[in-house]
């Protein structure tokens, strides 16, 4: 049994007790232990309502970090002053490279603000590109290199080169991929990598059903002939059965009024707040 608790989105789902700003992260239960999955953009939104859902975040055995961006690790600061010592922490081996998002000429830093030397002494650094299981029945995609749908890509974001700015390539992209009984839960942070692109991973590593896409899925820029492409993919492409979507973060309003056109009841929305249990 997997339970998945939403702790930062752009959306709540009580705006009494929970908080809401653009970011996302999720408390993931599994047999093996406690994962934190990104911590949102200030960490005030994280222990907030980490403390509303009465989670104890100092119990957390494992934290991963979908990628660099501030709406995903912004809250990292925050959740160390509480976290244990040395607790193993995994993303990509890119996770400190500087990115940037350049928006009428201004260049404005968006990636992680702490050094890795600083980070090595608080938590025990775990940093791969190639898929990795956190804990029994949890990996990470690593990265994804085989991209031939779309990306979930936004125009204003690069990385300094050394021949000046280059889009960013967002090597430091990866989803989470848990081993329900029913299924593969695929979670994803910003999925800029690409939604089918993650998709196809998951199935080059695990010859299993994808039951349940779970998190931002950045769909918010496709056009419409794309977002059928995207829809056609889900339906039939090597999946059984088109998954349970439960979106948020970067999906977008639109992509998720076409989705919910296509898949009914199987699409929902994912605010802060969520409890989502699967066996
Ligand atoms: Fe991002
Ligand atoms: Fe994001």
């Amino acid at each position: 049994m997997f339970t998945l608790r939403c702790l930062v989105d752009n959306h709540s789902s009580d705006v009494i007790r929970y908080q809401a700003e653009h970011g996302l992260a999720f408390a993931i239960e599994t047999p093996a232990g406690q994962i934190l999955f990104d911590t949102g953009q200030s960490g005030k939104v994280l222990l907030h309502n980490a403390a509303q859902m009465e989670l104890d975040l100092c119990q957390v055995d494992v934290l991963v970090l979908s990628h660099a961006h501030y709406d995903h690790t912004g809250g990292l600061d925050a959740f160390l002053q509480i976290s244990q010592p040395g607790l193993p922490l995994y993303a990509h081996t890119e996770l400190f490279r500087e990115r940037y998002a350049i928006k009428d000429g201004q260049a404005r830093s968006i990636g992680l603000h702490l050094a890795q030397t600083d980070l090595a002494q608080r938590v025990t650094l775990h940093l791969s590109a190639k898929p990795t299981q956190v804990l029994p029945g949890v990996w990470t995609t690593g990265e994804i290199t085989q991209r031939t749908e779309f990306e979930g890509r936004s125009a204003h974001h690069y990385i300094r080169a050394e021949n000046g700015w280059q889009l960013d390539p967002y090597r430091d992209d990866l989803s989470l991929i848990l081993e329900a009984q029913a299924g593969l839960i695929l979670v994803c942070g910003c999925c800029h990598a690409g939604l089918l692109n993650t998709l196809a991973q998951a199935r080059r590593m695990f010859d299993k059903e994808i039951t349940a896409i779970v998190g931002g899925t950045h769909l918010a820029s496709l056009d419409a002939n794309t977002l059928a492409h995207a829809i056609t993919i889900l339906r039939t492409n090597n999946i059984a059965r088109s998954p349970y979507l439960y979106l948020n973060h970067c999906t977008g309003e639109h992509a998720l009024a076409v989705l919910t056109h296509a898949f009914g009841e199987k699409v929902h929305l994912c605010p802060a707040g969520t409890v989502l249990r699967f066996d």
